[in-house]
Parts: structure tokens; C-alpha cells; sequence
């Protein structure tokens, strides 16, 4: 079997990742931060550590500004419902999943203006695009870092200086990017960047977080949920600092010992040698894609501006019967369709069919590059 959708959740996860959540079952398993006694200060001990691992991989200087959430998509409407207001106007680009879409038009609908930047039709984005719509009342900019869709990078550091520049918080979707590519809130000057465990860090699903920046007073930042956390129990009104005001229940436990190990197994290898490795393989897999000339490759030529995801479309195929004959017929496994992202499909021309998406990750190799090279150009030279 080869697995090429580590863009949905990366798999398999490191042997460390599995032991540490079964060290935390069976060792560890009680509340954290509830009880006082020695499991319980163990628990809280390793959801620490993880909070420090985390801060440790995006430069962030206080590691109680890491709230831990479900996912990405959790963490991103925490940041929009959390600090936008009536008559707020926030700039969003043309390549967003519906993580971002979908609670910005909510927000619409409750008073928020949304401008949608336009992208290239590769997917990337020309910051002046983004500067150009800035208006008084606009109070954020949210952008993906890179697309699940095509693997374009959207030019984070670039809108990040525009958005400082105009005292705009900044939100980047680091859904597919946390882990594999560099990230440092203070040099890319994000507000909130938002993040999965499951993907690239490595952790198992069920983990997020969003990183808090100092710029933001958590006070004035309303949670999703309020309820207990173990701290100023003696109150029944919400606490106001952090990470507990955004951290109400019983956190995941098992989860964030996994994810633990998944940043540690990342911080091991090295970002940038992650990076490296993965991008060697895409380079691979779109050189050999770009010579079988009935397909149409998506999004940017240049390597630099891309994540270890590419689309693609058989010329005779539906995406969905494309994904259905590579695993059927080769063991490919991949996944087809609009990847809960119709605004970038819609951006690459690809809307309403979608395409077939091949992501990367840290344990794909060489020969299941060339093996699924092959089994592409099998299908598609039958036409
Ligand atoms: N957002 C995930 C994907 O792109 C689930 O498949």
C-alpha cells in the first residue's frame, strides 16, 4: 500500500507516538492539573512539556500563550468568533478551506464584512493584492500558509509585514504546514497561528492548538466554551488568564502525550531536513507527473513555493474514479474531490469536479514515488 494522504491526516505515526500514548494509558491516565496528587501532576507535567515542545517549534516566548484545542478548524474559530465584532472587516485570500470560509460566513451573516483576495491561477498570492483592500474599519487578516489542495505557499511573511504595518492582527491557517515548514511567530509577526496535531506534527487526530500572540489581550478575546480547568475554582466566572481561559474540560490527555512525541520526533529530525526530504520526493513525483502528457498538473512550478501536496487530473477520468483505479488497481491511496476547499478549487479552475490530490509525508520513499509514477501513467496512457 502507499499512502499519499498525508494532506487529511499524516500516517503512519512515528513508534514514539503510539508508545507514549500508550505509556500515558497505562502509567499515567488521570486528570490533569484537577487533583493534586502524583498522577494528576504527571499528566499536567507532560501537557506542559508539550506546551514548551510546541513553543520550542514556533518561536514562541511564553508557552502558556499554546492553548491546546481539537484541531485547526477549532483553533481558527476560536481566533475569528473570539476577536471579531460587528462591523469588523477582516481580508481573507482566495485559497482558503472551508476552516476559514465557513465561519467567515457566519460571521457575514452577524454583521462582519469579508473581503476575499483573488489568487493566481497556481494559487499564490501577490501581497499587494491584500494591501490594496485594507480599509479603515478592517481589524484582521486571515491566510492559509499552505494550500491542502495544491501545496502552494501563500506569502505569510510578506502579509504579516503589511499587516503589522497597519496594526492588523494576523492569522495564519497552519493546518498543512506546522512541522513541515519553518515557522517563527515573532519573524513572521503572526497573532494567532492556528494548528493540527495529526498532520505533519505527527500526533494523533483529536489535537490542535492556537498560538496566542503577545499583541492580543486574552482578555478581551471571548472563549468557544467556559467551564472548569482546575484553577480558581472558588469562581464561578471564567478565568481571564492563560492558557485556562480558553481551556475549559477535561483536556485530551492520550492526545497531547502522542502529540508530544509526534513534535519531539519532528524537532529530532530538524525542520528544515524534513523539508528537504519531503521536497526531494515532490520533485521527483512532479518531474516524472509533467512527463505523462495527459495529465494537468495544478499549482506553482517553482519548488520554493510549494509543500510536499500537488493535484493533478487524468484528462479522461473523473477525479473520483482516478483515486478509485489507483488504489483498486495499484494500492494508491489519495484523496479525490474538492478537499473541503471550494474556494481554492474555484481559483485553480477546478470547480465542481475537483482533482486528485497526492500529499506527502515523512515516511514515503523513492521507490513508491517511482511505483505510483508508473501506475499514473499506466491509466492514463489507455486513453
Ligand atoms: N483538511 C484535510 C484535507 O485536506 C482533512 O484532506
Amino acid at each position: 500500500m502507499i499512502y499519499f494522504d498525508n494532506p487529511a491526516t499524516s500516517w503512519p505515526k512515528p513508534p514514539q507516538v503510539k508508545e507514549a500514548m500508550n505509556k500515558f494509558m497505562e502509567e499515567v491516565g488521570a486528570n490533569p492539573g484537577r487533583s493534586g496528587h502524583s498522577l494528576s501532576v504527571e499528566a499536567a507535567r507532560i501537557i506542559y512539556e508539550a506546551r514548551e515542545a510546541l513553543s520550542v517549534l514556533f518561536h514562541v516566548k511564553d508557552s502558556s500563550r499554546v492553548v491546546f484545542t481539537l484541531n485547526a478548524t477549532e483553533s481558527i474559530n476560536l481566533a475569528l468568533k473570539g476577536l471579531l465584532k460587528y462591523k469588523d472587516h477582516v481580508l481573507t485570500s482566495g485559497m482558503e478551506h472551508n476552516s476559514v470560509m465557513r465561519p467567515l460566513r457566519d460571521l457575514e451573516t452577524k454583521g462582519i464584512e469579508v473581503t476575499v483576495v483573488p489568487c493566481f491561477e497556481d494559487g499564490t498570492l501577490d501581497p499587494r493584492e491584500m494591501e490594496k483592500r485594507i480599509q479603515s474599519n478592517t481589524k484582521m487578516i486571515v491566510l492559509n500558509h499552505a494550500s491542502n489542495v495544491t501545496g502552494t505557499l501563500l506569502p505569510i511573511r510578506e502579509v504579516g509585514k503589511i499587516a503589522r504595518e497597519y496594526d492588523l492582527l494576523f492569522l495564519v491557517d497552519a493546518a498543512q504546514t506546522a512541522g513541515a515548514y519553518s515557522i517563527d511567530v515573532e519573524r513572521d509577526k503572526i497573532d494567532l497561528l492556528a494548528f493540527t496535531g495529526h498532520k505533519s506534527l505527527y500526533g494523533p487526530q483529536g489535537t490542535g492548538g492556537l498560538v496566542i500572540g503577545e499583541r492580543i489581550n486574552e482578555r478581551e478575546m471571548t472563549p468557544l466554551k467556559q467551564g472548569g480547568t482546575g484553577s480558581r475554582s472558588e469562581f464561578e466566572e471564567q478565568p481571564d488568564f492563560l492558557p485556562d481561559r480558553f481551556e475549559s474540560g477535561t483536556p485530551n490527555g492520550v492526545g497531547i502525550a502522542g502529540l508530544l512525541a509526534g513534535v519531539q520526533f519532528v524537532l529530532g529530525k530538524g525542520v528544515e531536513i524534513v523539508r528537504q526530504n519531503e521536497m526531494a520526493l515532490t520533485q521527483k513525483l512532479i518531474e516524472g507527473l509533467k512527463e505523462i502528457h495527459q495529465l494537468k498538473l495544478y499549482g506553482p512550478e517553482n519548488l520554493n513555493d510549494r509543500v510536499a501536496t500537488l493535484s493533478f487530473n487524468f484528462s479522461h477520468l473523473s477525479p473520483s474514479e482516478g483515486a478509485f483505479r489507483l488504489e483498486k488497481e495499484f494500492g494508491i491511496l489519495c484523496r479525490p474531490g474538492l478537499h473541503c476547499a471550494p474556494a481554492a478549487h474555484h481559483t485553480i479552475g477546478t470547480f465542481p469536479e475537483g482533482t486528485i490530490r497526492f500529499g506527502l509525508g515523512a515516511f514515503n520513499t523513492e521507490e513508491e514515488i517511482e511505483a505510483a509514477l508508473q501506475a499514473v501513467s499506466l491509466i492514463a496512457q489507455e486513453r
